[in-house]
């Protein structure tokens, strides 16, 4: 029996020999990145999120942004024309979870920071079609209502810093007082005037 028929007829040996050679493809594709510095490297000025930012990214999860917005450009002139600069990886390394997302039912965020004023951003939020005629977008007038629930900010921010998110001391208990007053509009704006700065927008 040659070697091809007792592969063919032994399923276990099959099964076996399978996963071997698809490991072997995904390592080889997967393993170099760890060891690529524009994969594991920030970029330039990167910084974890401030308490005020990352409260407006956990309001942003919560009320599902995500679900209509990614936050990934892709390396296509279809994309850099509209949105700018395409997403590199040393953006994201203070995202936790990422929330590139999946689904465009409205445009890509990931270079929105600075594109529109506060003001902009607040009217477009309590109200999308006092800005966008068109705009299917839902209305979200309880964040200009509703303070920032500080009570968790601490934990959260210690939570990080186990991963590795570079917080001080200083920064974590002087965190809830920093969100004093403010309301979730605040810090969702704060967190959109943010995203995709860093890099040189070539729109
Ligand atoms: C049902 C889908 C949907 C959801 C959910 C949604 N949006 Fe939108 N969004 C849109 C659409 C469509 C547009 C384009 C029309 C407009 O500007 O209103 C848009 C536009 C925007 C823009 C302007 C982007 C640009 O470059 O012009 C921002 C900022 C934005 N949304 C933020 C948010 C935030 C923050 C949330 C969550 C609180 C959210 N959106 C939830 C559909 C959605």
């Amino acid at each position: 029996m040659s070697l091809q028929q007792k592969v063919e007829k032994n399923i276990g040996l099959m099964i076996v020999l399978v996963v071997l050679t698809v490991s072997v493809g995904g390592l080889v594709q997967i393993v170099p990145l760890f060891f690529q510095t524009s994969t594991t490297e920030a970029v330039e000025g990167l910084k974890p999120y401030s308490p005020l930012t990352l409260t407006g990214r956990d309001i942003y999860i919560r009320e599902g942004c995500v679900g209509c917005h990614s936050q990934m450009i892709r390396p296509f002139r279809t994309e850099t024309e509209r949105y700018g600069h395409y997403s590199v990886a040393g953006e994201f390394i203070y995202d936790r979870p990422f929330l590139w997302g999946s689904k465009r039912t409205g445009p890509d965020l990931a270079r929105v920071g600075g594109r529109y004023s506060d003001d902009w951003h607040r009217i477009h939020l309590i109200n999308p079609r006092d800005v966008v005629p068109e705009s299917i977008m839902p209305a979200y007038p309880w964040l200009e209502e509703t303070a920032i629930d500080a009570s968790s900010i601490e934990n959260k921010m210690r939570g990080l810093s186990l991963l590795g998110h570079p917080y001080s001391e200083e920064e974590i208990t002087a965190a809830a007082a920093e969100l004093e007053g403010k309301s979730e509009m605040d810090a969702v704006i704060a967190y959109l005037q943010g995203l995709g700065t860093l890099i040189k927008n070539t729109r």
